[in-house]
């Protein structure tokens, strides 16, 4: 029995491809490369030493992924695949709404049709718009999403929620990622944003590399420590595991719809990420403070608690680790 893996060329479906591999599972990955490479492949398989099955198609196509199914004998799906840059999803809201939640109801009908019943879905801590505490328990209140992309993941948790609400024979898991930084320790994946990136780490790194002359602050004036956003950084390969722990729970337990936030629990301001990076890599990161970006909050971190109760999970790398495996990463791969 393998576990079916869309997206899983991508940033935190190959690190959890390697954690599931490692643990002795048979995986299948799918993915169109729209945001990936081919030798992320190769890379997993010399990571691991193992090897696996892969399919290079559209997750939007049902007919090939209707043959996904009959070919193989699929026991849960871990859904990795979407459009994931907040700033695009603005400009190209149809785009975003199709692949994101089209995508995922075609794959859906396909595990319906083909009497698999385990999913596991990549959502974000974006569903919690302006965080109703700090903090933010699984229970917290969802909405106001600022931007295509995070109103994708509301819509789809929403989608699943009915799902199970109409066929309780489903097993489903929902993880809310925080921030995910850095990368597997060997270097040989890691996160390869397209042109400019968006987000604070890979942003430092290329900085740090001289890529990118230097990072713009978002806003000094939040009510944080130093003035500066404050969030949730977690390592990609305690993410990756986290998955491997809620596959475990829905092996075992299953038949559930269950939710977890995925974070260490600790909050990090912008400032504390660069003096973090600059101690941790030896580099220089120059910084100006810019305005505030339209859309961001002050503070958001987990608690997560219940992941550690339900799932025997918790978050164990450093930020000194979090910043080393993100520079290591661009070092050995620019
Ligand atoms: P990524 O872009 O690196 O990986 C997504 C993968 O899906 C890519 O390999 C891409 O080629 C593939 N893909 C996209 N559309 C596809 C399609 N139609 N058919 C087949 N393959 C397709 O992104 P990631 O950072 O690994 O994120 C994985 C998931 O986690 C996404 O759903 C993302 O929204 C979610 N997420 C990511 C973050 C983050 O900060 N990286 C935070 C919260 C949630
Ligand atoms: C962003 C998205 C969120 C998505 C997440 C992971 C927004 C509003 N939110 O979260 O939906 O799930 O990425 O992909 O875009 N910062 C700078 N300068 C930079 C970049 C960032 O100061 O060049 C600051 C931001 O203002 C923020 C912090 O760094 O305070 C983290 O930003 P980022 O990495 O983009 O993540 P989020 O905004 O938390």
């Amino acid at each position: 029995m393998a576990i079916l893996l869309p997206g899983g060329a991508g940033y935190i479906g190959s690190h959890t491809a390697v954690e599931l591999l490692n643990e002795g599972k048979d995986i299948i990955i799918l993915d169109n490369f729209s945001n990936s490479k081919p030798e992320v492949l190769d890379r997993i398989k010399k990571i691991t030493g193992k090897d696996f099955k892969f399919y290079e198609m559209d997750y939007l196509d049902k007919e090939s992924l209707e043959k996904v199914f009959e070919e193989n004998k699929i026991e849960a799906v871990l859904n990795f695949a979407g459009y994931k840059a907040v700033g695009e999803s603005v400009q190209k809201p149809l785009e975003y709404y199709h692949n994101n939640i089209t995508g995922c109801l075609v794959l859906l009908e396909t595990m319906k049709k083909f009497d698999v019943k385990k999913f596991i879905f990549s959502s974000s801590a974006t569903v919690y718009g302006e965080p109703e505490k700090i903090p933010l328990t699984e229970d917290c209140k969802t909405g106001g999403t600022t931007n295509p992309y995070g109103t994708s993941k509301l819509f789809i948790e929403q989608i699943l929620k009915d799902l199970y609400k109409s066929d309780n024979t489903w097993d489903i898991c929902i993880l809310r990622y925080f921030n995910p930084v850095g990368s597997h320790e060997s270097g040989l994946i890691g996160e390869e944003p397209k042109g400019i990136p968006n987000n604070l780490m890979p942003y430092i790194a290329r900085v740090a590399a001289g890529t990118l002359k230097e990072l713009s602050v978002f806003g000094n004036d939040y009510d944080t420590p130093d003035g500066t956003g404050v969030r949730d950084y977690i390592h990609v390969v305690d993410l990756a595991k986290g998955h491997v722990c809620a596959l475990n729970k829905l092996d075992k337990e299953g038949q559930g719809l269950f939710i977890y936030n995925l974070g260490t629990g600790k909050g990090y301001s912008v400032l504390d990420m660069v003096k973090a990076f600059e101690k941790a890599t030896g580099k220089n990161v120059p910084y100006k403070i810019a305005p505030r970006r339209d859309g961001d909050i002050a503070t958001c971190y987990a608690d997560p608690k219940k992941a550690k109760e339900e799932l025997n999970w918790v978050a164990t790398k450093s930020l000194e680790d979090m910043c080393k495996d993100s520079w290591n990463y661009i070092e050995k791969n620019s």
